[in-house]
């Protein structure tokens, strides 16, 4: 039987990469597209609409930093998607049956229910306060969830693909896997380092076994079905290394969804989750089935920890029950805690966001967790490198260029931006870092787009050195009065644009940024580059974008 679970032993880690790089720039860009060389469209076409999602995350305790960045980084991509004109669908939620949160509410004295009740709002509040912009928060609890997945498995059954056996192996409750001796290391999860148990039962199992060949098809076509391409190897090897069919109900767990024709049986609670994406959309909108409009999800998103169930079993279940694949799946590497193991709940070296929001706000955040893990790697996250990063880059870097040219249009200009030419050489490198930024976004390369944004970032800190203004409002001479004009417009047009760059990441943000610059909210990406100075005026009485923070959380 396969091993559901079992760790994906990957080498090496790299970054996304570039291979598709050809990728058509379907979006305004105020620069003319790139040729279109690949069908390989990434990102939905303006008008239509894409489904989006995360995993949905178990409630047997607290978020942590884990879930936030999984969520910050579809929110990322969602918003981008939604500014290029796409009808983005945005689905995240909690993932409330099994053994793991059975064992939890057992613990706390309570119900699974009355225990998973608070935990799924703290997952919704925290989605919310990370400024994420879900469209829909689904819970497995949810009545319309159950009875999709009861149906979902008789369309299974009526495959012939569904069948009983007896299973016998060690069980991860952490994991709610199975795992081989071989996956163990010193007895224990490689995941969690807990012990696993001995099970032995009788379940329904899915002729999984019997979908190789198509799930190898598909991992041959193009576009890639898992990026970035590490984790295709990863699970093309495995598939290819021979597929075991799985068991999909659990004799001795109660706290779950019944098997229909056999309710001494729950459904296993992976069956159970993976299905969330589809019965969501038959429900999220009361009264109408967004299914059609809906499925294949084009993007699905999530921590290199669950591949398998994502890249090989799902994929496999959707084909029983009649469905599409979903069109791709981009799996991210794991956040880090202090001691240098992966954050989870079962270690307990999960970091709360909420002193972070509390102390930087969520925008501040959101930036450090996509810029300081290179999206797709593995990579360690703290609260010293989350204080150097605000207020080096967001502080510094960011906030006081914004700060400095509105208060030089004051200075120098009453308040009113130029309505001069931007300068030659920032307008053309704002157009390369626009256009770069966009294909890089379309990759889900999320790092890299910030990489890009910064370059622009750091050409205007060294413009305001190189121009000085200061020395330029001495004269009277006309060509220094014009070169002051033309130095304050692209200033205030160089950090407009950066606001509409970045409005996915620092939705909030840039809203104080686009205030201070006395421009419209406009963050749409036919607006996405340069114009002349706008003849607008600057409101000085805005204050710091980003505050300098004293007290840091520790
Ligand atoms: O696996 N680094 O739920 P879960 C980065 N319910 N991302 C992390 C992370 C870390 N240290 N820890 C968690 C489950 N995540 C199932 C999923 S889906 C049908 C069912 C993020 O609460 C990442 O997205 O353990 C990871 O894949 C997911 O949370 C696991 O969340």
């Amino acid at each position: 039987m396969l091993l559901l679970g079992g760790v994906l032993k990957a080498t090496h880690d790299t970054q996304i990469t570039c291979d598709l790089a050809n990728v058509i720039q379907w979006c305004t860009l105020g620069v003319r597209p790139r040729a279109c060389t690949t069908k390989l469209h990434l990102m939905p076409r303006p008008g239509e609409p894409f489904q989006i999602t995360t995993p949905i995350y178990y409630v047997n305790g607290d978020p942590h930093m884990g879930h936030a960045y999984t969520t910050v980084a579809a929110d990322v991509a969602a918003r981008h998607a939604r500014r290029c004109g796409a009808e983005a669908f945005f689905l995240t939620g909690t993932d409330e049956h099994g053994a793991k949160v059975a064992q939890a509410a057992a613990e706390a004295g309570l119900t699974p229910k009355q225990f998973a009740d608070p935990i799924a709002e703290r997952f919704r509040g925290l989605a919310r306060d990370m400024h994420a912009r879900n469209d829909f928060f689904i819970r497995t609890t949810d009545p319309e969830h159950e009875a999709f997945v009861q149906a979902f498995v008789e369309r299974m059954r009526a495959a012939g693909d569904l069948y009983e056996s007896t299973y016998s192996g060690l069980y991860c409750t952490a994991c709610e896997a199975f795992y081989s001796e071989a996956d163990l290391i010193d007895g224990l999860c490689p995941q969690h380092g807990t012990k696993p148990t001995y099970t032995e039962e009788r379940n329904t199992f899915f002729r999984l076994s019997a979908y190789a060949d198509r799930l190898l098809e598909r991992y041959a076509a193009s576009p890639p079905f898992v990026l970035p391409p590490v984790r295709l190897n990863e699970v093309r090897s495995f598939v290819e290394g021979g597929l075991e069919d799985v068991s999909i109900t659990r004799e001795a767990v109660k706290w779950g969804i019944p098997l229909p024709w056999d309710t001494s049986q729950a459904i296993y609670v992976w069956i159970d989750a993976l299905i969330n994406y589809t019965s969501a959309l038959t429900y999220a909108r009361p009264g109408v089935d967004l299914s059609d409009l809906l499925w294949p999800a084009r993007w699905q998103l999530l921590g290199k920890d669950i591949l398998r169930f994502h890249a090989v079993i799902w994929p496999a279940m959707l084909l029983s029950a009649g469905y599409e694949m979903p069109r791709q799946l981009f799996i991210h590497g794991m956040l880090l805690g202090h001691d240098g193991f992966r954050m989870s709940k079962t270690r307990g070296n999960g970091m709360d966001p909420y002193p972070v929001i509390e102390a930087y706000g969520a925008d501040a955040l959101r930036y450090y967790l996509m810029r300081e893990v290179s999206f797709g790697q593995d990579g360690p996250i703290g609260y010293a490198s989350m204080h150097q990063r605000y207020h080096g880059e967001l502080a510094n870097d960011l906030g006081n260029l914004v700060n400095r040219s509105v208060a030089m249009v004051v200075r120098y200009r009453d308040g009113v931006v130029p309505k001069a030419q931007v300068d030659g050489e920032i307008e053309a490198l704002a157009a390369r870092v626009t256009a770069e930024f966009g294909a890089r976004l379309e990759q889900l390369d999320l790092t890299g787009a910030l990489e890009q944004v910064w370059e622009l970032v750091r050409a205007l800190n060294r413009f305001v050195e190189e121009r000085a203004p200061w020395t330029l409002a001495k004269s009277d001479d006309p060509a220094a009065v014009a070169r002051l004009d033309s130095t304050l417009a692209t200033l205030c047009e160089g950090c407009r644009l950066l606001g509409v760059l970045l409005a996915p990441y620092l939705p909030e943000r840039v809203e104080r940024l686009f205030a201070a610059l006395g421009e419209p909210v406009e963050i749409g990406w036919e607006h996405a580059q340069l114009r002349a100075g706008s003849g607008r005026h600057v409101d000085p009485t805005i204050g710091p974008l980003f505050p300098r923070i004293d007290q840091a959380p520790a």
